[in-house]
């Protein structure tokens, strides 16, 4: 049995995680991230909802991988997708549900999945009056089956 990279860094985030919860004083022991394993080459839906406010103003999604430079893999403002700050490795491959966004329901689809894209991500919602609230997730790519 050899060792992957992947697998290496895999136990590398865990130990990253690991150390974030004990450095911040958490007890709580099961408070690990949801995870999320796909295969490369397929599509993963990310899960995120949000409270829309009485008013019916759209807040701010921001969908964004840690390490990566820019971070923004999908950002949803004033109704639309903005593409000024996207990461170019997910040009074309990120998506919100539309039809669904009205109802709160802001999960990302990721098609085409490459192993690289591996890693923890963070939905974050920012609604019109500044209340900001953030959900982190941790995304596994397995070697597709075909492969
Ligand atoms: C901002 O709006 C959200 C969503 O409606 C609400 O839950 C929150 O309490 C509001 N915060 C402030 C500071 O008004
Ligand atoms: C959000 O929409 C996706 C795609 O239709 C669906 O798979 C998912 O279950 C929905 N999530 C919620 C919380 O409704």
């Amino acid at each position: 049995m050899k060792v992957t990279f992947y697998q290496l860094e895999m136990y590398f985030c865990l130990y990253f995680v690991l150390g974030m919860l004990s450095s911040k004083g958490c007890s709580c022991a099961n408070h690990l991230l949801e995870q999320i394993v796909t295969f490369a080459g397929g599509n993963v839906i990310l899960p995120c909802s949000l409270k829309i406010p009485d008013n019916g103003d759209m807040p701010t999604v921001e969908w964004s991988k840690e390490g990566l430079k820019p971070n923004v893999v999908f950002l949803y403002r004033n109704g639309f997708e903005t593409f000024e700050m996207k990461n170019p490795a997910f040009e074309f491959r990120t998506s919100l549900f539309m039809r669904e966004v009205k109802n709160g329901n802001v999960s990302l689809r990721i098609s085409n999945v490459r192993i690289s894209d591996e890693g923890i991500y963070q939905c974050l919602i920012i609604q019109r009056n500044g209340t900001r609230e953030a959900k982190e997730m941790q995304l596994v790519v397995g070697m597709s089956a075909s492969v």
